[in-house]
């Protein structure tokens, strides 16, 4: 199998404090593979670590994207060999409309991206400031909607149904859905070896996508892995202890 994203040995700080202790991780072409661990385990750290974001500082290991070792590089550059993250709390961004980022955003068709606004209910927010006044789930559906435009290749997912209503939680999650799958000729299951890593709490997200391997996190470590519903059933009724479905402990 090829290896879409590797992890090895990373060690990264964030105000001057290290939270990541030495990660190491693998995702590879067309898997999705999700991160569990308690609050403030790291898990959003990782994600914005792997995805270059300033705030988090790399002081030694490495990030190997297709091949190519990204450690060192910049978000854009990042963004444009095909990562993508909807993040958990995204900055509000005042001055840039929603509709302005998708038009510069959009790797194909901007026009079809803003006429699909709609699906994603956000068409009355394209003339507005970036996340500025929105909700929570307003917030999720905005950040899935530039995620379309962007159509990643690797797809980094923080917690997407945080906060969303159970109505909604059915859009988020098609929404996803539509971004790993690929939509043309063969129905909904033919994968377009998207990858992605995702964070979920709940396992609500699941419900939506296959997932095919995961990782639990804690104290800025990847503790165990093993298969996700496996490992979901084994927090719900274990919290995150001693983890008895565990296939690999202390990665
Ligand atoms: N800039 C910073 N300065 C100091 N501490 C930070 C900074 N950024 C993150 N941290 C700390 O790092 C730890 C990990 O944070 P992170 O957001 O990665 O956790 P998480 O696993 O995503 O948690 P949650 O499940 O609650 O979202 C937390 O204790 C957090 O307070
Ligand atoms: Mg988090």
């Amino acid at each position: 199998m090829t290896e879409m994203l590797k992890i090895v040995d990373l060690h990264a700080e964030a105000g001057e404090r290290e939270i990541l202790k030495g990660v190491n991780l693998t995702v590879n072409e067309g898997e999705t593979c999700v991160l569990f661990g308690p609050n403030g385990s790291g898990k959003s750290t990782l994600l914005a670590t792997i995805m270059g974001y300033s705030t988090v500082k790399v002081t030694s290991g490495s990030i190997v994207y297709k091949g190519t070792d990204i450690t060192d590089m910049t978000v854009d550059q990042r963004a444009k060999l095909g990562i993508g993250m909807m993040m958990q709390r995204p900055p509000n961004i005042f001055g840039v409309k929603l509709g302005d980022l998708i038009k510069t955003a959009a790797s194909e068709s901007a026009e079809s991206v803003l006429a699909d606004a709609d699906k994603f209910k956000m068409k009355n927010f394209l003339d507005r400031e970036i996340n500025v006044g929105f909700s929570g789930g307003e917030i999720k559906r905005s950040e899935l909607l530039q995620l379309t435009a962007q159509k990643p290749e690797f797809i980094l997912l923080d917690e997407p149904e945080s906060g969303v209503d159970l109505e909604n939680i059915d859009l988020i999650g098609n929404k996803v859905h539509d971004l790993l799958y690929d939509k043309k000729g063969c129905g909904r299951d033919i994968q377009r070896h998207v990858s992605s890593l995702v964070i979920t709490h709940t396992g609500q997200i699941l419900d939506y996508i296959g997932a095919d391997c995961a990782y639990v996190m804690k104290e800025g470590r990847i503790r165990c892995s093993g298969r996700p519903m496996d490992l979901l059933k084994e927090i719900k009724e274990n919290g995150y202890g001693e983890c008895g479905a565990c296939q690999i402990i202390n990665l």
